[in-house]
């Protein structure tokens, strides 16, 4: 049925496009700003570790399930899931999938937009050489400053919705396409440049055994579960976000392929920062559990120290920017394609009530660092409530139920057509993974954690 069906959204111009739109979802705050943070809360190497595993077990299987499902569908992740379920004669009350993943979009990119602000205001900060010769009590200071103060907050996350919300009204084709092609072999060749600064730092063993000896002494059943709901959240799973993308994708687009290309890439974006900013903080006495401002309390060391650090320093924050931006329009996407398809609205409107909401939201976010940082409910305040509920509890959730569509419900034969490779032992493995492994791997992860096992 579906074989000459096209997204009304508009299609991408080819495999690259995809690949480039899809790396540049995945690639973002979760590589760069949260994996060294997390890493260094939860204690290195094991950690690390079970990240790992969970991408190769848990996210690649579920990615390729993800995309093909939107491929086949061809819609807002809602119908797609509404209409694929009725084509596997399945209830469509399957469409709350859908409905979940606009859900965590928004409460995702209310807090996202905040620190992508923090990203934003740090490139005007290097740009006007504050990092220059300082060390890490004037950098951690300029950093607390900086985050008590909630109108230069507010100021910088409108700064980023009112961007995301333009690019997303313009189209998936236009722009978005030609960002991701600059942004990413630049971010690549920065990343490469901070780990050989790093190198310089004296304390490069000891950052490289922090990240890659694991001490399993240091993994709790939080920990684990911080780690699979980090895999979901650096591939951009579980909300639809890739569904939507892969209802962009030409018919004779290999999947497993691109997927592969794609996770790869988001891994190895990830193990260059920590790579990089662990040394950094073991040669200056900082702490490696010091939290979400992990990136802006160390990096900019490096840049106030090296040589050309001034305009790396500069680079390195606009690339953040863009690479936050390519991530923050596939977070919104779900939402305005439904309302496009559902509330007759067109994509302007769509991008605009849609983008009123997560401002909206994203003050909780801004007001749990300063003005509401007393502020908590079960010990979180906002901004790790929005982090924990979203990552933590609802992408592995919309993973798993993906999983579970894609490998018990939807008909052999459709999925066999969708990932061109029937019967092959490629198909066996991943068909095996998606109905047993990764879905069993979620559960016995959520179990652990209410302390059933
Ligand atoms: N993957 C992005 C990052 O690592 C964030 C992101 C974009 C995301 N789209 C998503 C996370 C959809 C979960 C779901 O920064």
């Amino acid at each position: 049925m579906t074989d000459t069906k096209k997204s009304i959204h508009g299609e991408w111009s080819s495999r690259l496009a995809f690949i480039l739109a899809a790396t540049g979802s995945a690639v973002g705050l979760g590589n760069i700003w949260k994996f060294p943070y997390i890493t260094g809360e939860n204690g290195g190497g094991a950690f690390v570790l079970v990240y790992l595993l969970c991408i190769a077990f848990i996210g690649i299987p579920i990615m390729i399930a993800e995309t093909m499902l939107g491929r086949r569908g061809r819609q807002s992740p809602i119908n797609t899931m509404e209409t694929l379920a009725a084509e596997a004669e399945a209830d469509t009350n399957w469409h709350y999938v859908g409905w979940m993943g606009v859900i965590a979009g928004f409460l995702i990119l209310s807090y996202y937009s905040v620190i992508a602000g923090w990203a934003s205001a740090y490139v005007l900060k290097a740009f006007t050489g504050s990092f220059s010769g300082t060390g890490a009590t004037e950098i951690k200071a300029l950093f607390d400053g900086f985050v008590a103060n909630p109108a230069q907050l507010i100021f910088w996350h409108t700064l980023f919705m009112l961007a995301t919300m333009l690019i997303v009204a313009r189209g998936v084709r236009s722009g978005l396409e030609k960002a991701v092609q600059f942004l990413m072999p630049g971010l690549f060749v920065l990343m490469i440049l901070l780990v050989g600064y790093a190198m310089t730092t004296g304390a490069y063993e000891q950052g490289l055994e922090f990240l890659f000896s694991p001490d399993f002494s240091k993994i709790t059943g939080d920990s684990v579960l911080t780690a699979m709901g980090h895999a979901f959240f650096t591939l951009s799973l579980g909300m639809g976000a890739i569904m939507v993308y892969g209802s962009y994708l030409p018919k004779d687009v290999s999947i497993t392929k691109t997927v592969f290309l794609i996770a790869g890439s988001d891994t190895i974006v990830a193990l260059l920062a920590g790579i990089a900013i662990f040394p950094i903080v073991f040669a200056n006495g900082l702490e490696a559990g010091s939290g979400p401002g992990l990136i802006f309390q160390t990096l900019p060391i490096a840049f106030g120290n090296m040589s050309g650090g001034w305009l790396f320093g500069i680079l390195f924050f606009v690339m953040l920017v863009f690479a936050a931006l390519t991530s923050s329009i596939s977070l919104i996407e779900p939402a305005v394609t439904w309302l496009v398809e559902n509330r007759d609205l067109d994509r302007q409107q769509a991008c605009i009530w849609a983008g009123l909401v997560t401002w909206l939201l994203g003050l909780g976010t801004v007001f749990s660092f300063n003005l509401w940082s007393d502020f908590t409910i079960f010990g979180r305040n906002i901004f790790q409530l929005m982090d924990y509920l979203t990552a933590n509890l609802l992408l592995p959730i919309g993973g798993f139920l993906v999983a579970v569509f894609a490998g018990w419900i939807m008909k052999q034969q459709h999925s066999e057509q969708e990932l061109q490779i029937p019967g092959t032992q490629g198909y066996q493995v991943w068909k095996f993974l998606v109905c047993y492994v990764s879905p069993a791997a979620v559960f016995l992860v959520f179990l652990n954690v209410v302390g059933v096992i």
